[in-house]
């Protein structure tokens, strides 16, 4: 695929070269900015390098960095870009549009950031000092400024070359009636930035105590509120091992600066399911730091059922003090939010006490009340060690025995477990004839130790098939499970083939029940910083498995074949 893709030749569509001397062409970087060109093209190695930057490699890699584009996604790019045909040209009509629409939000952004020196910007900056944001984060943000002014956006962008309707579509532009005005005036700017390094929208702080207090970019052809997290980009980097979620923009940026490199924050929204998925693949833990009022309180019940659908360990962090991170890190220091931080709660933790703030447990009724409630959480629990730690907690709380409430805890479970039995029956007796794998039915594995790691791999390869790379995968007759080494099977040979992998196109050769067990492996967390070694274990194990079911069952025939000898000798002697 890629001796059809000429580098001169696909280079030569982002970049002017000429060929300067020897074998090599040369031309202005397209990854840096420069004014003597350092960017060369070898034919015969079919590679670029610029003596400026230090960027170089294949023609994939080139692709990747300047369309921002995955591996798997390059490939294809360079595959259609090689035969083009019709249908797909429009395809490329919309990636193209993409493309110049995250050119548009870079130079945007580059522009509110040089505004925030001039003279004018001096309001911005004051702004920034009184909320202590000092020039290493603004920097670090990109943070800028967007002038009190109607058009100097607009301006500033068209004489780079980019077009009214461009400036529309990217939401950097309000129309009314016949003319056109900048979106963004007299507001502190921060630019949201996707975790491939894209600028795909903005935010915009107003300056005083105005409304509305920030402004959005709307949703465009490459910004999703629902599916994005401000600062995500910078926290994806962190080493603290989990992801804080904050509420505000100012919360992230105060907790970076603070030295709390991995919050996060979603934009303007309640937490989404996609933003969920999205930390899950960066971390296994969330520590939830809303604000302390009424809002924040129900929006982290809100968030914990949603991170808690995909197995991620969530805590809370119990805003004491002040009124969110912002504040108390401003008026006590970061060490009062390491202390929150240490000291936040699991999320069942979180929960008794949030019902034991409802009841005053000075009354058997109140007390009777609240244990009520208080079961239904630890009921659910599938430790026996932490119910047995809950109860003595409880009996504790409301000064009754602990066998006791061990025991009512014990009976809840049995009736949670039996009501669930029976709504079961009850969903599969009125639809005899949906996948079972829909009503969450758990796949029993011969070999669970096996299965765990096919699982392991398979999700891993599905996250990021540019892992395969340089590794010598296993067969996928190892495979202990028949549905798991079909949907492996499906996976390898995209890879292979350097196709894009998606759940919509491997649809076409995978059961409905593989499918679902995909999504579900899928929504499992996964830490992609160490998948390397999660890779490498997996395969191992795969592998010694295998050898164990060979040799186990080589030594099964060995004694049937015995067996089958004796009844032969057995039967000639009986008809002797
Ligand atoms: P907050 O009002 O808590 O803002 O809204 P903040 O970022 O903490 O700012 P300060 O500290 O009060 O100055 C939380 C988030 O909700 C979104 C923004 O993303 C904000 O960061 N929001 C808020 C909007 O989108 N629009 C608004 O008008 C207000
Ligand atoms: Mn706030």
């Amino acid at each position: 695929m890629t001796d059809r893709s000429d580098i001169v030749e696909v280079v030569s569509s982002y970049v002017r070269l000429t060929k300067r001397s020897g074998a090599n062409y040369f031309g202005l970087c397209p990854f840096h900015s420069e004014k003597t060109p350092s960017f060369s093209v070898s034919p015969d190695r079919q590679s670029y390098h610029c003596f400026g930057c230090g960027k170089g490699g294949d023609v994939i890699g080139f692709i990747m960095e300047i369309e921002n584009l995955s591996f798997p996604e390059a490939v294809e790019f360079l595959a259609k870009r090689a035969n083009m045909k019709l249908p797909e040209e429009v395809n490329d009509r919309e990636s193209k549009k993409r493309t110049r629409m995250l050119a548009l939000n870079r130079d945007a952004a580059r522009w509110f950031y040089e505004q925030l020196h001039t003279p004018q910007a001096q309001i911005a900056r004051a702004y920034m000092e009184k909320r202590r944001i000092g020039p290493a984060t603004a920097k670090n943000f990109g943070l800028g400024y967007a002038p009190n002014n109607w058009r100097d956006l607009m301006d500033a962008m068209k004489a780079k070359g980019y077009t009214d309707q461009e400036l529309f579509e990217a939401g950097l532009i309000r129309r009314r009636e016949r003319s056109s005005y900048d979106t963004f005036r007299n507001r502190l700017m921060f630019p949201v930035i996707d975790v491939r390094g894209n600028v795909i929208g903005f935010s915009g702080r107003i300056l005083d105590d105005g409304e509305p207090k920030y402004m959005n970019s709307p949703d465009t052809l490459v910004f999703d509120k629902g599916r994005n997290l401000f600062a995500l980009n910078l926290a994806k980097k962190s080493k603290s091992g989990y992801i804080i979620l904050s509420e505000g923009n100012i919360d992230v940026v105060s907790l970076h600066q603070a030295g709390f490199d991995s919050a996060v924050a979603s934009l303007g929204t309640s937490l989404t399911g996609e933003q969920a998925r999205l930390i899950s693949r960066y971390t296994n833990e969330v520590i939830i730091a809303y604000d302390g009022d009424g809002a924040g309180i129900k929006a982290s019940q809100r968030a914990i059922g949603i991170l808690e659908k995909l197995d991620l360990k969530v805590r809370v962090l119990r805003m004491s003090g002040a009124k969110d991170p912002d504040e108390l890190i401003r008026t006590k220091g970061p060490e009062a939010f390491r202390a929150l931080l240490e000291a936040s709660e699991n999320q069942v933790d979180y929960r008794l006490r949030s019902i034991a703030a409802k009841y005053v447990l000075d009354s058997p009724e109140q007390k009777y009340e609240f244990l009520k409630e208080a079961y239904g959480v630890v009921a659910r629990l599938p430790d026996q060690a932490q119910r047995d730690l809950y109860a003595s907690r409880l009996a504790e709380q409301v000064g009754v025995k602990e066998d006791a409430v061990r025991g009512d805890i014990e009976k809840t479970r049995s009736q949670l477990i039996r009501r669930a039995r029976t709504s079961e029956t009850r969903a599969s007796a009125r639809a005899p004839d949906r996948p079972a794998a829909a009503q969450g039915r758990k796949l029993y594995f011969d070999d669970p130790r096996a299965a765990a790691a096919e699982q392991g791999l398979i999700r891993l390869l599905f996250l990021d098939a540019g892992c395969a790379r340089g590794v010598t995968l296993p067969e996928s007759v190892e495979f202990s499970s028949p549905e798991l080494r079909h949907i492996y099977e499906a996976l390898c040979e995209r890879i292979e083939r350097h196709a894009p992998v998606s759940l919509s196109l491997l649809r076409e050769t995978l059961s409905s029940e593989e499918v679902d067990l995909l999504v579900r492996l899928d929504q499992e967390p996964v830490n992609l910083s160490n998948g390397g070694q999660a890779m490498a274990d997996y395969i191992s194990i795969i592998h010694d498995r295998y050898a164990e079911r060979q040799a186990a069952s080589a030594q099964k025939r060995a004694s049937d074949d015995l067996m089958a000898m004796r009844d032969k000798y057995r039967a000639t002697k009986a008809y002797k």
